[in-house]
């Protein structure tokens, strides 16, 4: 049995948000912005179907699944166990202009988003306040870092591997996926992980160095952001 990373289907979706949900469960940003005593796991379940809707045909999604040895997903068709996900944005040249393709996906994620805010009457323990914190920081943050204005960066949003699986190269592989074209465009990328440990030694394995920490802080609470940028590998043969 091996591993295949494959391109987020709609079919994988109920798979890809029960691994983010239980990937990010102890998340220090995830228990930072929500508040625990308030949260909504079906109102969450609900944005990030939306979420996954909106990256099928907007980001570079990608699902790990179980294969056998004739490289077919486990449990019948391509259903088989989602152990991993990784979301990653393309990079966005400053000399393009939003499409209107684009920015009409993401009005429709904003409405898709409004009508999950009614049906569960509100945001489900979001802290508001500490989402904009964390918003204002972060585009701090990629202003003063993203210097390659010219190719943009690709920007990895979100990576994660079931526990059980953790550990046995799901998410080199998922990193892999991208970080290979990257390379081949020249294009550097870029993360930003919400725990030191182990994650930023990790992430140093695939590549990455880090090059600032952010403090997203809500009068003395604060959330620790590591901001890491990967240089693209030159192929020397
Ligand atoms: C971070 C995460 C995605 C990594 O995926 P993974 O499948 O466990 O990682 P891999 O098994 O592919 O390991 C990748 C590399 O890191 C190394 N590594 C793995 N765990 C490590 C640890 N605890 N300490 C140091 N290095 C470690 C591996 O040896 C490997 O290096 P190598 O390929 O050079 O041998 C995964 O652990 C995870 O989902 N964690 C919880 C959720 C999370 O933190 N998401 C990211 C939020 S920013």
């Amino acid at each position: 049995m091996s591993i295949q990373i494959l391109p987020l289907q709609q079919e994988d979706i109920p798979g890809v948000v029960e691994c983010i949900q239980e990937g990010f469960a102890d998340d220090p940003y995830f228990k930072w912005v929500y508040d625990g005593t308030r949260f909504n796991k079906e109102r969450n379940s609900s944005s990030l179907t939306a979420r996954c809707l909106w990256g099928i045909n907007n980001a570079l999604f990608y699902v790990a699944k179980e294969v056998d040895n004739n490289n077919q997903p486990q449990q019948g068709g391509r259903n088989g166990r989602i152990l991993g996900v990784s979301c990653w944005l393309a990079p966005q040249p400053a000399s393009q202009a939003q499409s209107w393709y684009s920015w009409s996906q993401l009005w429709l994620l904003s409405f898709r988003q409004l009508l999950t805010n009614i049906r569960f009457f509100g945001r489900g323990g979001l802290i508001v306040k500490r989402y904009w914190i964390w918003k204002e920081q972060q585009t701090a943050a990629q202003k003063e870092i993203w210097t390659d204005k010219e190719r943009g960066y690709y920007f990895c949003n979100i990576v994660t591997v079931r526990p059980d699986a953790q550990g046995k190269g799901i998410g080199r592989k998922l990193f892999e996926v991208v970080t290979q074209r990257a390379d081949r465009e020249g294009v550097k990328c870029y993360l930003e992980s919400s725990k030191s440990e182990p994650n930023v030694k990790i992430y140093e394995k695939m590549g990455f160095e880090l090059v600032k920490v952010i403090d997203c802080d809500d009068g003395g609470d604060v959330c620790r952001l590591f901001c890491m940028v990967r240089e693209p590998k030159v192929d020397k043969s």
